[in-house]
């Protein structure tokens, strides 16, 4: 087996980014890194080894990396859950908060089927608006929401107890402040 590297190491943490006093977690250095990039996708996806998971919902943007590589792992289906007026096909639509306003996601109306057993995943959770958001949208079309993963957690900002009040597993792979 060869050694595990520390994933967070990899991670580039930005200083005022989008705007001051915001230390941005940026996981393109994670996914340009191919020994970090797999360890990653196989620490996400080992608990759900055998779970006979149907489809992984990804969330734009770093969710669909993320999401893919995953699907393939447990030969899933993938769902995108887009930003509104993305996606080609007829939607549904869900308003979200984010940490200053509110905005909107869509999925296709037949990305799932009823009873479908679906892993959410994003790069990072922080307030958990937008996984939140994800999961009423899948939730409304009948999927069974298997757990929600993420590389990062923000635990200072609840997302992960927003999403575990909803009766959501959360598996992340590291904490930052
Ligand atoms: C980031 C991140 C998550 C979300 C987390 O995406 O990739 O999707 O914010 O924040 P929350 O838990 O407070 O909702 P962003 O909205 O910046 O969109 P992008 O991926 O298109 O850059
Ligand atoms: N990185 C990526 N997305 C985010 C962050 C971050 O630090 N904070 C809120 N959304």
């Amino acid at each position: 087996m060869t050694k595990s590297i520390d994933l967070a190491a990899s991670v580039r943490s930005i200083v005022d980014y989008p705007k001051p006093g915001i230390i941005f977690r940026d996981i393109t250095t994670l996914l340009g890194d191919a020994v970090a990039f797999r360890q990653a996708v196989d620490e996400l996806v080992r608990p759900y080894t055998g779970l006979g998971v149907d489809k992984i919902a990804g969330i734009e943007a770093r969710g669909f990396i993320l999401g893919g590589a995953l699907a393939h792992q447990l030969s899933a289906g993938f769902i995108p859950i887009r930003k509104k007026g993305k996606l080609p096909h007829e939607t549904v639509r869900i308003a979200y908060s984010l940490e200053y306003g509110v905005d909107e996601m869509e999925m296709h109306v037949d990305a799932v089927k009823p009873g479908e057993k679906v892993i959410l995943t994003d790069d990072l959770i922080a307030t958990g608006g937008t996984a939140e958001g994800a999961v009423k949208l899948l939730r409304q079309q009948g999927a069974e929401i298997v757990s929600a993963c993420f590389v990062i957690d923000l635990p200072d900002l609840g997302g992960r107890r927003k999403l575990e009040a909803l009766g959501v597993e959360v598996r992340t792979l590291m904490e930052f402040e």
